[in-house]
Order: structure tokens, then C-alpha cells, then sequence
């Protein structure tokens, strides 16, 4: 079995091609420069190719989507549609990846794959757009929602606020954002899991637990011994181009039925990953 990791080269993308190497796969990813899926014939040559086509491909630029709304929605939408047509008529099976920025409520409700969407911003509004289209194509797919990923192969937000820590002693960290810090070496393994199972439907996955950004981090800092003057404010006082979900807890009782691991809490994920920042 052959599988295709779209953006292959991105964070998630670098950590699902290794797995799936290590499960025994014949693995081939595609990603910019060589491999542009808005250009002509990249998607179909990408289907011909892989049996399994996993897509980890997106513009994630999320502020800057609110300048460069047709590239996003070119790439997180309209490629998506395209992807799922292709599947559908070359028989072919797919994951395809989301985010919790499809939500935008503010109560403390935990979110199923059954919540109401309501995307803030540009990004988020094309990920929907993406998933809505895809789910219309016909393809036999799944669509793993996560949140707040992180991991070696990219910035994110746990090595973007340790760069900053190293830059100024005060830090002003939203508190009124809540989820649940998700390494993509996890995310790996649940994809892995909806591949083995051939999976159909719409699934949540994230570490357990929730925190604000703002605990997450104190936490962080913490564990590298960084000490460093954590100002905590709302969202409202930390203006950003594109509006963030206050709620990203993630109800994962669905995909929790057939994952073959037990996800840990996300202090548990944070503390083994952070070895690699202590000095
Ligand atoms: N990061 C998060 O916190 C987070 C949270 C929830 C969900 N997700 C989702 O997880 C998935 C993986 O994201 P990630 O965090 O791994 O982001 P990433 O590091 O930005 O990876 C995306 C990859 O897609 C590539 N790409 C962009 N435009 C392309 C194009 N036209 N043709 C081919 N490849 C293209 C990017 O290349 P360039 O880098 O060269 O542009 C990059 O390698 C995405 O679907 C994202 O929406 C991410």
C-alpha cells in the first residue's frame, strides 16, 4: 500500500511520514516547491500515484489570511474539493485535516464532531468551506479536526513563546483561550489509526485535559527553567489580525473508541517533548 502525504514537508506532514514509514508503508510526500496542488496536474498525479492519500497540505498563515483571502481559500478549500472529486473517481482513500478554528462559541462546552461551527476569521472559514466541499465529492475519507499542534519540524505556539522568552523578560499571554496543546507525534498516530481502519466520517482528536494559553505557558517555562514575568489578558487586549475560538475543548469520546493508544494529558505530551529545549 502506497501512501501520498500532501505538504509532507510541513509540521505534521514531516512526523506522519515517519510513521508511516515505521508502519511499514511505501510513503512519497509532496510539497512546495516541486509539488504546488493549485497548480494543474499536481492533485491528479498525486491520486494516480498513492493509494492513500493523507493531506497535511494547508495555508496556515493564520493572520495573514485576512490579506490573502484567495490563496487561502484556493488552498484549504478549493484544492481540498478537488482532492475529494479525484478520490472519489479513482477509488482512492483519504484523511484530510482540520482545525478547531472551525468553532468560535465562548461557553466551556466540550466539542463533538456534532457542534455548531461558527469559524472568527478567514482561515478558519476556509477550513469549514474545505471540509463542507470535500464531504459532497463522494470520496471514502475521514477528516481529523485538531488543535494547537506542535512538534520539531515547525513554529508553533510552544516554540514561538519560548524565542520570545529568550528576547524579553515580560510576556503578555492570553488567558480566555482554551484547548488542549496537541504534539503532532500524537496526531501521527491517530491518522495512522483512521488508515489502518479505514475510518469514514468526521473525527476530533487532541490531548486530554484543557488550559488557557496563558497556564500552558507558565507550564512551559517552568519545565525549562525559564523564569520569566507571565502578564495574563483577554483576547480583546491582545489585538491579532484574525480572531482566535475561546473554546477549543475537544470532545474526543468518538475516535477514543478505536484509537490503539490512551491519549495522555497534554502536560504529560509537553513534558516529554520540552527535553529537547532543556539546557
Ligand atoms: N499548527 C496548528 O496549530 C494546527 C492546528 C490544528 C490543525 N492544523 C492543521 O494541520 C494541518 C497541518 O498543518 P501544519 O501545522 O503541519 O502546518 P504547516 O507546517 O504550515 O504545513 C503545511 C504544509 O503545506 C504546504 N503547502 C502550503 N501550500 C501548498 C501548496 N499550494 N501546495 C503544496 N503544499 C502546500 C506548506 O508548505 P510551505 O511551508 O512552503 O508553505 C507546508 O509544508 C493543516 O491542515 C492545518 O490546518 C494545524
Amino acid at each position: 500500500m502506497k501512501i501520498g502525504i500532501v505538504g509532507g514537508n510541513g509540521m505534521l506532514g514531516c512526523d506522519v511520514h515517519a510513521l508511516s514509514v515505521s508502519s511499514g508503508y511505501e510513503v512519497i510526500s509532496y510539497d512546495l516547491p516541486m509539488y504546488d496542488i493549485t497548480k494543474a496536474g499536481t492533485l491528479e498525479l498525486i491520486v494516480d500515484t498513492a493509494d492513500i492519500i493523507i493531506n497535511c497540505a494547508a495555508y496556515t498563515a493564520v493572520d495573514k489570511a485576512e490579506s490573502e483571502q484567495k490563496k487561502c481559500y484556493e488552498i484549504n478549500s478549493r484544492c481540498v474539493e478537488k482532492l475529494g472529486f479525484l478520490v472519489a473517481e479513482r477509488r482512492k482513500y483519504l484523511v484530510h485535516i482540520s482545525t478547531d478554528f472551525v468553532f468560535g462559541d465562548d461557553t466551556d462546552i466540550p466539542l463533538n464532531e456534532n457542534s455548531k461551527v461558527n469559524p472568527l476569521g478567514v482561515y478558519g472559514k476556509s477550513k469549514l468551506e474545505g471540509e463542507l466541499a470535500l464531504q459532497k465529492t463522494g470520496a471514502f475519507f475521514s477528516i481529523l479536526r485538531t488543535q494547537w499542534t506542535y512538534g520539531v519540524n515547525g513554529d508553533n505556539f510552544v516554540s514561538k513563546i519560548i524565542k520570545a522568552a529568550k528576547i524579553d523578560d515580560t510576556l503578555k499571554i492570553v488567558n480566555d483561550q482554551i484547548g488542549s496543546p496537541t504534539p503532532t507525534a500524537a496526531v501521527s498516530k491517530a491518522i495512522m489509526a483512521l488508515v489502518k481502519n479505514r475510518q469514514e466520517g468526521l473525527f476530533h482528536f487532541a490531548s486530554k485535559g484543557y488550559a488557557s494559553r496563558c497556564e500552558v505557558a507558565m507550564f512551559v517555562f517552568n519545565e525549562i527553567g525559564l523564569s520569566k514575568n507571565i502578564i495574563p489578558c483577554s483576547s480583546e487586549e491582545f489585538i491579532t489580525p484574525a480572531k482566535r475560538p475561546k473554546n477549543s475543548r475537544f470532545d474526543c469520546s468518538k475516535i477514543d473508541k478505536f484509537l490503539p493508544f490512551e491519549r495522555l494529558v497534554w502536560q504529560a505530551y509537553l513534558k516529554e517533548f520540552l527535553k529537547f529545549y532543556k539546557v
